[in-house]
């Protein structure tokens, strides 16, 4: 007979993360990028990762799920839409395939349509079927990224942006993100 853990799900504010779980949360991103084919997770993607709401599938006090909102400034058909902009979305390798993935998202998806004109992510190589059975689209038009120097064609993700349309918005036209360190999509 094998034991069945009880999870919950919570959503919390990076403000209100413990030490302790703010350092969990980053094992579990650790460990499930680890020999990733986009690369391990940064410290970069760390960063990206604070600062909005955290959806977590906990076991106790242990999270085993997670993504993270952020808001983000996407530039689009002369407009700077506001976007709930998706990152660090990953289940515990021992622990995939029971549906963890699909609640993190689907909290995620709650508070993109309740508060962001659309949502967006950079999707990894075997992460592109879990989104699009979600409804997710990828971006057809062209990306771009808001930098120091002015805005410049980001060609190598072309084909890898989702969104997650809230308002009427142009799949194929530009679409532009603000810049930060690290991978700015
Ligand atoms: C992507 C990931 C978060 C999915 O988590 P999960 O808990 O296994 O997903 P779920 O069990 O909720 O899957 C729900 C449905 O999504 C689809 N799905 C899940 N993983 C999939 C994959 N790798 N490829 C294609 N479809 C997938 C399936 O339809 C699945 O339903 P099914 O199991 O009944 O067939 C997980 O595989 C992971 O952490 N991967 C490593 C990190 C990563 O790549 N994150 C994405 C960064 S953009």
């Amino acid at each position: 007979m094998s034991a069945v853990t009880d999870t919950f799900v919570r959503t919390l504010h990076t403000a209100d993360l413990t030490p302790g779980l703010r350092g969990a949360i980053r094992r579990l991103l650790d460990g499930a990028f680890a020999g990733h084919a986009d690369g391990d997770f940064t410290d970069a993607d760390w960063d990206h990762t604070l600062g909005g709401l955290h959806t977590l599938v906990l076991e106790g006090d242990e999270p085993i799920g997670h993504s993270a909102v952020v808001q983000r400034r996407l530039l689009h058909g002369g407009r700077a839409l506001r976007a709930g902009y998706v990152e660090a979305v990953a289940v515990r390798a021992d622990r995939r395939r029971r549906g963890h993935g699909a609640t993190v998202m689907a909290a995620a998806e709650r508070i993109i349509r309740g508060s962001y004109d659309l949502g967006a992510l950079g999707s990894s190589d075997e992460a592109t079927g879990f989104y699009a059975a979600r409804g997710w689209q990828v971006w057809a038009g062209r990306t771009s990224a808001l930098t120091p120097g002015g805005i410049l064609p980001t060609p190598d993700v072309d084909g890898w942006i989702h969104v997650l349309p809230v308002a009427a918005i142009d799949l194929g036209g530009e679409l532009t993100c603000d810049w930060r360190d690290g991978d700015v999509w």
